[in-house]
């Protein structure tokens, strides 16, 4: 009975065997596989001469690429650029940039502090010098270790993303005294905020909150070990 049974098993993981090895054996040829069939050795075939596959007709080099058939980088984006373009780029820069150039453009996202190679800071004087285009080209064609994001980020974001890294690299370098009054003000009312920790305005907000007579006085006339503890507790709460 059991020798019967095993000789079943046996039989059919036989004859599942041959199934499988069929279609593993199929006659086709892998990618970079040599081919004695065709006189260049190769089974990967060139397109045929004056043939485009489809929706690969790239003819406006400069839109694509960032830089025109004579070499020349794109200065002025071919698209129109408002503030819904910038946020956009925005967007994209930090889903697909910032992980490693972090989100000022520094160069010292988390895969970086994580151990890869360390990304180029864009406010170096050589980056701050190029056009956008430069930045669509690095992009699609990728930069030394930095691999080509052509795949992944389609012509159109790509000048999304560029316009916004010249952005990113004028905020870095702007003095506050080149900025509109109104301008300058926010600004400086936002460094003062940053200065005193970014929590600053919530923790000054409970302090008002729970300073004033109301504060100060169970602090005095409370039990020792129970006013600090409610001090504590209103900050804690506001910053968290
Ligand atoms: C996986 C990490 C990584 C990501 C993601 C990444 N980069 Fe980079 N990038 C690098 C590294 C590393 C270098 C430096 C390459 C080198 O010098 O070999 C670099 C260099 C650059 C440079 C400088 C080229 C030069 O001339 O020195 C630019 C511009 C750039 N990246 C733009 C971008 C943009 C825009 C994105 C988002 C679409 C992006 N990078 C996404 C890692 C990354």
């Amino acid at each position: 009975m059991r020798t019967e049974a095993l000789a079943v098993a046996a039989l059919a993981a036989l004859a599942l065997a041959g199934c499988r090895q069929g279609m593993f054996d199929q006659a086709k040829k892998e990618a970079y596989e040599a081919s004695d069939f065709f006189a260049d050795g190769t089974s990967a075939r060139p397109l045929p001469a004056n043939t485009v596959a489809r929706g690969q007709l790239r003819e406006d080099r400069g839109y694509y690429f960032g830089m025109d058939d004579a070499g020349t980088l794109v200065a002025e984006p071919p698209i129109a650029v408002d503030r819904a373009l910038l946020e956009r780029g925005r967007e994209r820069y930090e889903a697909f940039c910032s992980m490693c150039h972090d989100r000022a453009g520094t160069g010292n996202g988390m895969v970086v502090q994580r151990g890869f190679p360390p990304a180029a800071s864009y406010h170096q004087e050589r980056l701050r010098a190029m056009p956008a285009g430069y930045f669509v080209n690095v992009m699609t064609a990728g930069f030394g270790r930095m691999p080509s994001y052509a795949s992944q980020i389609p012509p159109a974001d790509r000048w999304a993303i560029a316009v916004y890294v010249k952005v990113l690299q004028a905020a870095h370098g702007t003095a506050l005294d080149a900025l509109p009054p109104e301008a300058r003000a926010a600004a400086e009312a936002a460094l003062a905020g940053a200065g005193e920790g970014g929590a600053s305005g919530e923790s000054a907000g409970g302090h008002g909150a729970t300073g004033g007579p109301g504060g100060a006085g169970p602090a005095e006339t409370g039990p020792p070990g129970e006013a600090p503890a409610a001090a504590g507790g209103g900050p804690r709460a506001e910053t968290r």
